[in-house]
């Protein structure tokens, strides 16, 4: 039988190894310590995605997210694991305007949560801002692709990387952010095609994430919820490695029935008198 050894935290520089061993990287997503309690023997990092304005609170969009609602997620995915690399999303609002932007609400992340890393979405045009904040102690995830902090201007959730143009561009950012020393970047919604060339583009020295782009990524993510099959639709880049939605709705039920039968509680789930 195989028994988990758990050790000190993962750090991002961790992860670099992980590549140079052959091992790919696995992650998903948490918001919960529950959850991620659960992740934490089987995944190098979590990420704390802005996801959940969506996910957890039912918002059409992750641009209502704040940097308040990171932070007390980040902070409960924090106490429910030890071993895991904890990656929290800056939310939408929170680091565009400028470096100086991004470095505070950085570190203000860092600083509550205790986490050891950040995502921000973007390419070549937030090179210097990631530049910026590694050089002052801040390891940067970045993501490319489809970046849904950019539904409005991209007109959807739309895959990236169908044109020529776009190809091009996703590889400038690639390695940009590379350059500007990110430890890892996400790859979403890219075509498969492009995806593979980026991913084994020897220029694009950062870690690849793979979620809807290809398996010669460096790791994958997924959305915890989606992979579950708790999430009411998810993206067809998403495999279902559970049915959770089903067997929720089943013990509801079982529980609905039972109260209303008056076979739930039973003796045995009440407290007998004292002596
Ligand atoms: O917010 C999120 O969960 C993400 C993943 C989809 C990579 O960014």
């Amino acid at each position: 039988m195989s028994q988990v050894v758990q050790s000190r935290r993962l750090r991002a520089v961790d992860l670099a190894r992980y590549k140079d061993e052959g091992r790919k990287i696995i992650s998903l997503t948490a918001y919960h310590a529950h959850t991620a309690g659960i992740l934490d023997a089987y995944c190098d990092f979590i990420l704390v995605g802005d996801s959940l304005g969506m996910v957890m609170h039912g918002m059409e969009s992750t641009l209502p997210v704040t940097v308040e609602m990171m932070i007390v997620q980040a902070q409960a995915v924090m106490r429910g694991t030890s071993r895991a690399l904890i990656v929290v999303d800056l939310p939408f609002g929170s680091y565009e305007a400028s470096k100086e932007q991004a470095f505070l609400t950085a570190a203000r992340v860092l600083k509550e949560t205790g986490a050891g890393a950040i995502k921000m979405e973007g390419g070549a045009k937030f090179a210097e801002t990631v530049a910026f904040l590694v050089e002052r102690g801040v390891p940067v995830m970045g993501h490319i692709g489809l970046t849904p902090q950019s539904v409005n201007t991209m007109g959807g959730f739309r895959v990236q990387g169908h044109s020529p143009e776009s190809e091009k561009a996703l590889m400038a950012d690639a390695v940009a952010i590379s350059r500007a020393g990110a430890f890892a970047i996400v790859m979403e919604g890219i075509v498969e095609p492009v995806a593979r060339v980026i991913a084994t583009a020897p220029e694009v020295t950062a870690l690849t994430i793979g979620i809807g782009a290809t398996v010669e990524c460096d790791g994958q993510i997924l959305v915890l919820e989606d992979m579950l099959g708790l999430s009411d639709r998810a993206p067809k880049f998403v495999k279902s490695y559970g049915s959770l939605r089903a067997h929720i709705e089943e013990a509801v039920r079982g529980y609905a029935e039972e109260v209303r039968d008056g076979r739930f509680p039973a003796i045995e789930h009440t407290y007998p008198p004292r002596g």
